[in-house]
């Protein structure tokens, strides 16, 4: 294990973050209160749909934009209180890949210019021949071989796999300890996606890099963050998170099971979680500047129920064992009631156990039995 891995603190931790744009129709509070931690070696996946803020969280940890309010904490430094040189190190050690891999180049750079401009900037590279080894050594990385095929080509020449990886490489220059991965994959055919994400599951497993990684794909989230975590974002919120197996597997707030219900995957987690899902009441997002009452997902909730729902937000409270976290007042009423059934159960002669047979008797009611 290397010393990255050992360090059990968080790499990077979001708290309270808050971003609120100021536009003609008002103010739009992309992001609402946001408290996530990433790993190093591991994967934290936000899931969501498209406008749920997912972008906006990923620039802000990347600290490309400035939160309205919260903080972005590396290594437990908040980055509001970092000197010029901490935030250097910061912005070396965090790399935020972009979902449009064309758009992230310069056309008129060759990769071997592209991969080395960073190392040069920060004196990294004594010289030319050094540069061009180093530029090699990170196409290899990325799977691009043999470099020499790719030293000297230009964004257009290659394809878009081919671009992503260029990007990947130019953020592994810097070796990175944090990849923010902004629907990197989703622009890519998926034979390329699959490969590409393997490179990516290697950096992660080999170089004990830690991903935030975002995409709409609940199948590239359960492909690439199964040792992971999800985290689901409704309208600027969290409102699920916990480990990939058992959000997938057993999703608990109505707007993830709606979510892995709308898939249409040949995958059996995902198939099964799609015949359980309920119907949608809507299927309009509400606007984030005028956010319904309550719970923001109770138009849309096959679940709700009116007086509870639309009364107060939910908060995002801890269900069950293994750290998942749920927001939805009908989850929490749920645990309560199962709580207060294992209170009972673990008091002796609380319950009166069920003579026996009675419990296979589907005639026989639970009350007749406890009355016996
Ligand atoms: N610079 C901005 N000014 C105003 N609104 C913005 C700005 N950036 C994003 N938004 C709004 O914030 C919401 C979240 O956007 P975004 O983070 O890009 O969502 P996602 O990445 O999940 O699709 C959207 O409603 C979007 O229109
Ligand atoms: S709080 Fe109510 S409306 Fe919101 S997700 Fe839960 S059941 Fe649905
Ligand atoms: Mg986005």
């Amino acid at each position: 294990m290397s010393d990255r891995t050992a360090a059990a603190a968080p790499l990077l931790k979001l708290r309270g973050l808050e971003q609120v744009f100021d536009t003609k129709k008002g103010p739009v509070a992309a992001v609402g209160g946001v408290d996530l931690e990433v790993r190093a070696g591991k994967v934290l996946c936000l899931v969501g749909e498209s406008g749920c803020g997912k972008t906006t969280t990923a620039r802000a940890a990347a600290g490309i934009t400035r939160p309205t309010a919260g903080a972005v904490e590396f290594r437990g430094k908040p980055l509001a209180d970092m000197t010029a040189g901490e935030r250097t190190a910061y912005r070396r050690a965090v790399q935020y890949i972009h979902q449009d891999p064309y758009a992230a180049l310069n056309p008129t750079r060759t990769v071997a210019s592209t991969l080395t401009a960073g190392l040069k900037r920060h004196g990294l590279v004594k010289n030319r021949a050094e540069a061009r080894a180093k530029a090699a050594e990170l196409l290899r990385l990325v799977d691009l071989t043999p470099p020499e095929s790719y030293l000297d080509s230009y964004p257009h020449q290659l394809s878009g796999g081919q671009r992503q990886r260029v990007n990947v490489a130019r953020s592994l220059a810097m070796d990175p300890e944090l990849l923010i991965c902004d629907e990197s994959t989703s622009m890519l055919d998926v034979s390329i996606r699959v490969s590409l994400l393997n490179t990516l599951g290697r950096l992660r497993d080999d170089l004990d890099v830690g991903f935030l990684f975002i995409t709409h794909d609940l199948a590239v989230a359960k492909y690439f963050a199964w040792d992971g975590e999800i985290a689901v974002m409704y309208l600027g919120k969290v409102v699920e998170h916990g480990p990939t197996p058992e959000v997938i597997g057993n999703p608990q707030h109505p707007y993830t099971k709606a979510l892995i219900g709308a898939v249409c995957e040949p995958d059996p987690d995902l198939a099964r979680a799609n015949q359980a899902a309920e119907q949608l009441r809507s299927a309009e997002i509400p606007s984030l500047t005028d956010l319904p009452a309550g719970c923001a997902f109770h138009p849309r909730c096959p679940a709700y129920e009116p007086g509870l729902c639309d009364a107060a937000e939910p908060a995002l409270e801890r269900t069950g064992a293994g750290g998942r976290r749920v927001a939805c007042h009908v989850v929490a009423r749920g645990r309560r009631t199962d709580d207060r059934t294992l209170t009972l159960d673990a008091v002796p002669g609380s319950r009166r156990p069920a003579p026996t047979g009675a419990a296979d008797d589907p005639n026989q009611t639970t009350g007749a039995a406890w009355s016996a």
